[in-house]
Formats: C-alpha cells, sequence, structure tokens
C-alpha cells in the first residue's frame, strides 16, 4: 500500500448507490459515488465492480458477499475501497438482490460512513485473514478464511457474522 493514499470522507447522512447485474457488473451509480470514488459515469457504467477493489481487503469477506448473495440473502460488511486516483475511504455496506417479482436481476449496494472505531476493529480482523490467505493454497483462501471469520465470531461472541457486524457499526455509529 502506497504511503502517499489518503482518507476520503463523506458526510454520515450520505448514502454511497451503486446497481450491478448477476455478474457485478456497475449498472447505475448515484452522485455520491461518483464524487466520492472519483469516477464520471461513463468510466464506470459496464465495468466490474472490482473495479474500485483495494488490495488490503480479505478475499475472504468477498466470497461471504458472493455466498450470501448466490443463496438469496442480503449481506452486511465493512469494505475500504479505492478512488480512481488511489486514494481510501471506508463503507459500512449493505448489498441486497434486486428483484423484478420473484426473479434476482441484479445487486444493489447502500453504504453510510463506517465508524472510526468499527475500522480499527475490523482491519485487525482482516489483517489476520489476509495473512491466513497468504498461509493458504490459493484456490482454497479466500473460503477458508471466510469460515475462519465464522468461527471467530462464534467462539469469542457467540453470535452469527451478520449480528456481529450489524452490532459492530451500530455500537460506534454516533462516535
Ligand atoms: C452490488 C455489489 C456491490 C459491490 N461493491 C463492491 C465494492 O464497493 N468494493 C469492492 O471491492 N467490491 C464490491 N463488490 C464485489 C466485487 O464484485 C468483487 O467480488 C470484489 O471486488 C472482489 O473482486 P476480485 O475477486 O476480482 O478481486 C460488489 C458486488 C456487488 C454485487
Amino acid at each position: 500500500m502506497a504511503a502517499t493514499e489518503q482518507e476520503v470522507s463523506f458526510d454520515r447522512n450520505e448514502l454511497i448507490i451503486t446497481k450491478t447485474d448477476l455478474q457485478g457488473k456497475i449498472t447505475y451509480a448515484n452522485r455520491t459515488f461518483m464524487r466520492v470514488a472519483n469516477y464520471v459515469e461513463a468510466d464506470l457504467l459496464g465495468r466490474d465492480h472490482n473495479l474500485i477493489r483495494h488490495p488490503s481487503m480479505p478475499r475472504g469477506v468477498f466470497y461471504g458477499l458472493w455466498h450470501a448473495l448466490k443463496s438469496g440473502t442480503e449481506f452486511f460488511g465493512f469494505v475500504k475501497n479505492y478512488t480512481s486516483d488511489k486514494n481510501y475511504y471506508w463503507v459500512f455496506a449493505n448489498i441486497t438482490p434486486d428483484r423484478i417479482g420473484t426473479d434476482v436481476v441484479g445487486f444493489y449496494s447502500v453504504r453510510r460512513v463506517a465508524p472510526k472505531d468499527a475500522v480499527q476493529t475490523i482491519e485487525g480482523i482482516y489483517q489476520k485473514m489476509r495473512e491466513l490467505e497468504q498461509a493458504t493454497e490459493r484456490k482454497q483462501a479466500p473460503e477458508v478464511s471466510w469460515r475462519w471469520l465464522v468461527d471467530l465470531i462464534h467462539q469469542q461472541y457467540h453470535m452469527e457474522y451478520e449480528e456481529y457486524i450489524i452490532d459492530l457499526y451500530q455500537q460506534h455509529r454516533s462516535d
């Protein structure tokens, strides 16, 4: 990670919203997304959402995300993203299947400011997930680190992942 990366902030009552197709290609982005991530619409539409992936995000988090979406359920998580000029911003994201009737036609994500103390906690956890991923055979690594996270939360907090992560957000939301 370059030492020159700067954190970009946005207001706590703003929402960063994008929609994707079933493959995760961007089909819509709101103005807040474009401002914070520093993109114009033409450079976003049709691009894979991993466009803004920050290299310090563990692969296991995206394993958990896609696993939930493919099972038809929503996902909550803390995500660090790159801006187009290689700065970064942290969000608390809720990603949900986008349905027309009973058919899932894509997904959308609504993101809020991630409270600083929650980010501090999650950064420590993500660091351990990345270490585990580096020590694991490449193909298995995302699933192994995701299972490690779920087990850690079971053992330490006696909670499911979703309950823990929403709790972490809510505890610090008014910091
Ligand atoms: C609606 C939606 C929103 C997403 N938002 C992000 C995001 O903000 N940042 C991100 O890195 N990945 C996001 N993803 C996940 C990406 O599609 C991708 O799985 C992730 O960046 C990892 O990419 P990689 O496996 O190619 O490294 C989103 C996926 C969906 C369906």
